[in-house]
């Protein structure tokens, strides 16, 4: 496995959104309430682009539906409204000389 850097862990704050094309997958690296998470860029509601997302108090929401799904669990936020949503998945990420990426094959 070798180690794939996305960016430095300095650039990343509150709000940090930023889109990488890693092996032929499309992928978010967000931000929000102290939780860095590298997610597909596709809701998993109805498959939209999540890169024009808002990231707020630890959560991100789909600009399509406005579903709104935590960053720690990735479940929909919503209760029974949304409870056939799949939650959101996300790439397990790596920090390695300052910086924070991803492992690939
Ligand atoms: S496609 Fe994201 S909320 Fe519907």
């Amino acid at each position: 496995m070798n180690f794939h850097p996305l960016d430095d862990t300095s650039n990343i704050s509150e709000g940090y959104l930023k889109c990488f094309a890693v092996a032929g997958r499309d992928m978010l690296l967000v931000h929000s309430a102290g939780q860095t998470r590298l997610i597909p860029n596709r809701c998993p509601h109805d498959g939209s682009p999540l890169k024009k997302a808002r990231l707020a108090n630890g959560c991100i929401q789909c600009p399509k539906h406005k579903i709104v799904f935590r960053l720690d669990n990735g479940e929909p936020l919503g209760g029974e409204a949304v409870a056939d949503i799949s939650p959101l998945s996300h790439y397990e990420l790596v920090e390695e000389g300052g910086k924070v990426g991803i492992l690939i094959k």
